[in-house]
């Protein structure tokens, strides 16, 4: 059987700790979609993994595997595999053949791009994700496959790559080096190549044949479903489906073998946001990243509350230390999500960062043009121009969570399990694991789709 965990909102919400948690259980751990922009945590006893491309399911030395949704960065796998081979771990990763490869020249362009698109800007991660999924659309890119084979990809590299200095020198107007040459290019990625060998598999067929063999399968979303291509809030989006329909068109599973397992929709208990666009249930701003941000204009009491939630949850940019945006839980952004990805079960996390406070809030509607809305429109602007609806609960007191976890639901207090139950309510799925801490051991497990 497969469980596909799907993010639920933009990013982070902890879908590392959940692939973690039930991961006991699976053998194949699979990214579909996106690749060294995401990062994932998974907090083991004493021990924190930072994963960016390799699936979270390595850390419990199962096999994981980059699926052909997936963009690759040969650099960033071969750091990621010798980091953990220094602590120890060897995990055993296979890598898509039909998966397109990151090349230099993608993140120079994702870097100038972005300069250049000033509002439009998604304040990328600059990894060169966009520009890859560019050229597979535009039937220009360069797969895991055309490492492999030395011919192909020196006639893939000579058709795309003036192409690509052209559109850095002429359009951009920046100066050009070894990324952008062919031979240098040639050689450091049939070194790749031959370093991937042993490693590459068709994917779809392999995934296949391990479920006929009876094995568990767990499917990985990265980023989440605001940020997806298609049901995000274009254009400040990444480039992929982080989406349940994701897993399909990224493994090489069909829709039949995906939804015949569970979707598990991954929560955070508020909302946290890097980059730019608007967020309707926004408390207070981060400058450079809200738009029309103006510290002045906003209510003391907002921005106190903004900065208690970013320092509970330690909502900083693990590489920058910037802080993130943060606000109330978007109602109307999980109902689409639910609908989107057909969400089976929960995991809401991080119900210990909220503990203490008198109330907490949700965004539970929008009001657009006098009327109330249950779901997101369609197009950001018009999102922008919502207004949040907001219901409150009462505060639950912060507690010894690690106790609670080991207790079970019943421990959680009574104000926070409303808040769950509402949810449940809201999004038509059962909670199935809540987390009250970022360790493996500090979440309340209610549901465990593969037992
Ligand atoms: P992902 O990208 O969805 O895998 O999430 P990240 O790993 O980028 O961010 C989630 C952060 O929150 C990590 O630092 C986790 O260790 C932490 N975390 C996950 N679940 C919980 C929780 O229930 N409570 C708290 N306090 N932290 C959590
Ligand atoms: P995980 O898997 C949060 C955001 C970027 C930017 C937009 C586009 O850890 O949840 P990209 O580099 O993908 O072209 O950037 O998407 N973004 C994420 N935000 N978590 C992530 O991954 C993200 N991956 C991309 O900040 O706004
Ligand atoms: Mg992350």
């Amino acid at each position: 059987m497969t469980v596909t965990i799907v993010g639920s909102q933009l990013g982070d919400e902890g879908k590392g700790g959940v692939v973690d948690l039930y991961g006991d259980a699976v053998d194949v751990v699979v990214r579909y979609q996106g690749g060294d922009n995401a990062g994932h945590t998974v907090v083991h006893g004493e021990e924190t993994y930072k994963l960016s491309l390799i699936p979270s399911g390595a850390v419990r030395g199962k096999v994981g595997v980059l699926g052909n949704g997936c963009v690759v960065n040969p650099e960033t796998l071969f750091e990621e595999l010798d980091a953990l081979a220094e602590r120890g771990l060897d995990p055993d990763v296979r890598v898509a053949e039909r998966a397109h490869v990151i090349m230099p020249y993608h993140r120079v362009l994702d870097g100038i791009e972005e300069d250049a698109k000033e509002g439009l800007a998604a304040g990328t991660t600059k990894r060169g994700i966009g520009p890859t999924y560019e050229d597979k659309a535009g039937r220009r890119g360069i797969r895991i496959g055309d490492l492999l084979d030395p011919d192909t990809l020196r006639e893939r590299l000579e058709y795309v790559v003036p192409q690509k200095r052209a559109l850095a020198e002429e359009v951009f107007g920046v100066e050009t080096d070894e990324r952008f040459d062919v031979g240098s290019l040639y050689e450091t990625y049939r070194e790749y190549g031959e370093r991937l060998e042993g490693m590459t598999v068709d994917c779809g067929t392999y995934l296949a044949d391990r479920i006929d063999d009876g094995d568990e399968v767990m499917l990985e979303g990265a980023q989440g479903t605001s940020i997806d291509i298609d049901h995000g809030i274009y254009p400040y989006v990444t480039s992929s489906n982080p989406t349940a329909g994701g897993a399909c068109v990224g493994s090489g599973l069909g829709p039949t073998v995906v939804g015949d397992g569970e979707v598990i929709g991954v929560v955070k208990a508020y909302l946290s946001r890097v980059g730019t666009g608007p967020l309707p249930t926004e408390l207070g701003g981060v400058k450079g990243q809200t738009p029309g941000y103006d510290p002045a204009g906003t209510p003391a009491e907002q921005e106190e509350l903004a900065t208690y939630i970013r320092d509970e949850g330690g909502e900083y940019g693990t590489v920058t230390g910037r802080p993130r945006r943060v606000g109330w839980l978007d109602v109307p952004m999980l109902r689409h999500a639910a609908r989107t990805s057909g969400f089976t079960g929960l995991a809401v996390n991080h119900l210990d960062v909220l503990a203490g406070l008198p109330e907490v809030r949700v965004g539970h509607a929008y009001e657009l043009d006098g009327e109330r809305r249950l779901t997101m429109p369609p197009t950001t602007e018009r999102w922008g121009e919502c207004e949040a609806v907001l219901r409150t609960f009462e505060g639950w007191p912060d507690v010894d969570w690690a106790e609670v976890a080991a207790e079970g639901y019943g421990a959680i207090p009574e104000n926070a399990r409303a808040y769950l139950e509402y949810l449940e309510e809201e999004l038509g799925a059962p909670v199935y694991a809540v987390g009250v801490g970022p360790g493996r051991d500090e979440t309340v497990v209610v549901e465990n789709p593969l037992e």
